[in-house]
């Protein structure tokens, strides 16, 4: 088949990323500009900075992708790509504008990326030749996203559950700090996991239990679990007030009930194929949060006793194909470009876009 270079452009959210990939599977760059500064002050993202910084930082990530790549834009580059939605509208436009005006410029193919598709397919691209057959169940667990996605083909995907309320990554995160927890170089999320593994106590200091929000629905919901935290670190008096073996305790019992949460939802959407006759084989955990080693351990054995009779193949993408990148629009649109497809010039963006 026909060799394919594309350029990719993605900034639906907070991180700037250029990526340049072939037809063969190969990424030849794969750039990411983050802006950890805007996160740590706000401890969220702030449109208007994050629009700035995709500003300020796009010409250089573009820059770096060819210039890591190898490939010169002109002779070597044969299709754009950029991120069409969903995403922060400002932060989009910047991505989509740098797209269209190198395509229109330079007479090449343009392609708008759903982004969540780019999550969906990443398994296709990072697990070959062991890549998932269709139909395939996809758990997207970050900062952003909390989702249960059902891949029939390339190019047909079904929502089978999201959050009503937070991201799962970001209730990690909150209560982390409410925990009072110092930052490992991952993050809050991290450090949460690693304080939880810390040594086991004889004592263990009674918690109150966690809800089970949503229980037998397939949707998520994490809010109850961050008000449950709350709720107990103000009764006590804050963390500088609560002793430690009591804050494990709490955060063990938090880790324990969100990726039960997930689980039991996981589960539930399994059945649903099942009913559907859909049968499923593989199931592809990705996002910041899918490298909870504790929450591996649990969807391994959990799908393991579900069903004796059916194996799943359970994989996990690298982490750096996990988390927001330009690699994964890229790899989205081949099948477009390789079956000679193009968006118009005109093409607009989708800031709210189901999948
Ligand atoms: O995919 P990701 O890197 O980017 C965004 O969605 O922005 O996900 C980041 C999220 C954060 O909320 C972080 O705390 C969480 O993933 N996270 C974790 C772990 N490592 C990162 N959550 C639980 N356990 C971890 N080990
Ligand atoms: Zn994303």
């Amino acid at each position: 088949s026909r060799h394919f270079n594309v350029l990719a452009i993605e900034s639906s959210a907070d991180d700037t990323c250029a990526a340049v990939v072939n037809s063969s599977r190969r990424i030849l760059a794969n750039v990411v500009i983050k802006q950890h500064a805007v996160h740590e002050e706000f401890g969220g993202i702030y449109p208007m900075s994050a629009i700035n910084s995709h500003q300020q930082n796009m010409p250089y990530a573009i820059r770096r992708a060819l210039d890591d790549s190898r490939l010169d834009i002109v002779k070597d580059i044969d299709g754009i790509a950029f991120t069409r939605g969903p995403g922060m509208p400002g932060c989009l436009s910047v991505g989509m504008n740098a797209a269209k005006s190198l395509a229109a410029a330079l007479k090449k193919p343009l392609i708008g990326v759903h982004h969540m598709q780019g999550h969906a397919l990443t398994s296709t691209l990072t697990s070959w030749p062991n890549e998932p057959k269709y139909p395939f169940l996809t758990l997207l667990i970050s900062g952003g996203h909390t989702l249960l996605l059902l891949a029939k083909s390339n190019r047909l995907f079904e929502i089978l559950a999201t959050t009503r309320d937070e991201s799962v990554g970001r209730t990690f995160d909150k209560v982390s700090k409410l925990l009072g927890l110092k930052w490992t170089n991952l993050g809050p999320g991290d450090a949460l996991e690693k304080f939880c593994a810390e040594e086991i106590e004889v004592d263990h200091p009674s918690v109150p239990p966690f809800p089970r929000p949503l229980h037998g629905q397939l949707s998520y919901s994490f809010s109850a679990f961050h008000s449950h935290v709350t709720n107990f670190m103000n009764e006590h008096g804050g963390h500088e007030k609560v002793d430690i073996l009591t804050r494990r305790a709490l955060a063990r019992a938090f880790q324990t009930a969100a990726v039960g949460h997930l689980e039991e939802k996981l589960i539930l959407g399994i059945d649903l194929c099942k009913s559907k006759n859909i049968h499923i084989a593989d199931i592809v955990v990705s996002g910041g949060v899918a490298s909870n080693q504790y929450l591996r351990k649990r969807l391994v054995s959990c799908l393991a006793e579900y069903d004796r009779h059916t194996s799943y193949h359970l994989s996990f993408p690298p982490p750096h194909l996990c988390t927001d990148n330009a690699v994964m629009i890229a790899w989205a649109s081949m099948h477009r470009f390789l079956a000679n497809e193009s968006d118009p010039y005109s093409i607009e963006l989708r800031p709210k876009w189901s999948i």
